[in-house]
């Protein structure tokens, strides 16, 4: 069957710059969000990188302790030392009574650690209200129902939007067969659904936390695949032949073919791979080893800021 479309390699070359500049805008975009949640939901257990336990303490909260003792062991746990934390918890365990407030010494470490940043005016709780602080120190039940329909309703308008033109590119491509095509631009969808649901699931059970990072993944690998498919096919491939079927199958640029051989084919295929391989793993020792230290640095940095 013929498809009445003009493929993206046909398009002019302003309309390929106009999806190019879309896609890549879209793809920094999707680099921040994912720096974010290292940042936000990443810090949530108190260690750097994302894990089981901070979706667990961001959607369910950790309902052994309260919001207090968790920021303590947390985000908050560089502002006081290890005896200072200690009095607080201590003092929250035996009830968090206003009589013995003073007498534990928790208000003192409250008033020199904390209310520099914790005081009237700032965007976060005010810690020289003790009702303020009274109530962080009830059981921690996680995201709140208010706040998981706001990021909920922001998901779901948002990046359907991103989908719906990162999709549309994508339909004009035609290196994959339409029934693996209308796999692809299908997924996201369904992901994003599986995804928002997912966080409705983990505050009612922390066994829904996998759920969150299959459906996050899941969106991930069909933005990528659309996303590299997309500006191959604008900007490398340009022959299309059909198979039997009348599908089409995709064709390498005659140029890069005939560069190809030039470099003496596989066996340059070969020492490319290579070059690669070794390039990718030094980059990613000094991802490790420089990269995520700056960031963190540059997040403590913005964290102290905020007061
Ligand atoms: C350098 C400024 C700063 C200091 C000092 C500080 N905090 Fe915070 N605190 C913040 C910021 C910013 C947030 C919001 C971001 C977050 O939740 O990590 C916050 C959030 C919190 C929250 C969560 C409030 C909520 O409703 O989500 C608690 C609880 C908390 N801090 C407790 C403390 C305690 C206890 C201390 C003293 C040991 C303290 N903080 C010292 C800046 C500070």
């Amino acid at each position: 069957m013929a498809r009445e479309f003009s493929p993206l390699k046909q398009q002019d070359t302003p309309v390929k710059v106009l999806f190019t500049g879309y896609l890549t805008t879209v793809a920094v975009g999707y680099l921040m969000a994912l720096i974010q949640i290292l940042f936000t939901h990443g810090m949530a257990d108190g260690k750097f990188g994302l894990s089981i336990d901070d979706i667990v303490y961001s959607y369910y909260g950790n309902r052994s302790g309260t919001l207090l003792e968790t920021k303590l062991n947390g985000s908050m746990k560089e502002n006081a030392s290890e005896r200072e934390r200690f009095v607080i918890m201590q003092w929250v365990r035996d009830g968090a009574d206003q009589d013995e407030f003073a007498e534990s010494g928790a208000e003192k470490i409250i008033q020199d650690r904390c209310v520099m940043c914790h005081s009237k005016g700032a965007s976060i709780p005010d810690f020289t209200d003790f009702n303020v602080l009274k109530e962080l120190t009830k059981e921690d039940e996680g995201a709140t129902f208010g706040s998981l329909t706001r990021v909920s309703h922001i998901h779901l308008f948002g990046i359907s939007f991103i989908f719906m033109f990162v999709g549309l590119i994508f339909s004009f491509s035609e290196t994959s067969t339409i029934k693996y095509k209308s796999i692809a631009i299908g997924m996201p969808y369904v992901f994003l659904l599986v995804d928002i649901l997912s966080w409705w699931l983990t505050k009612l059970h922390p066994m829904f936390a996998w759920l969150v990072v299959f459906a996050g993944a899941g969106m991930a690998v069909s933005f990528a695949f659309m996303w590299t498919v997309s500006v191959l096919e604008m900007w490398v491939f340009d022959k299309v032949f059909l198979d039997a079927e009348g599908q089409p199958r995709q064709q390498w640029s005659t140029i890069v073919e005939a560069k190809f051989k030039e470099l003496g084919g596989e066996d340059a295929a070969r020492r490319l791979g290579v070059i690669a391989k070794r390039s990718g793993l030094f980059l990613w020792e000094k991802w490790l080893t420089q990269g995520v230290p700056l960031l963190e640095a540059m997040y403590r940095k913005l964290s102290s800021k905020k007061e």
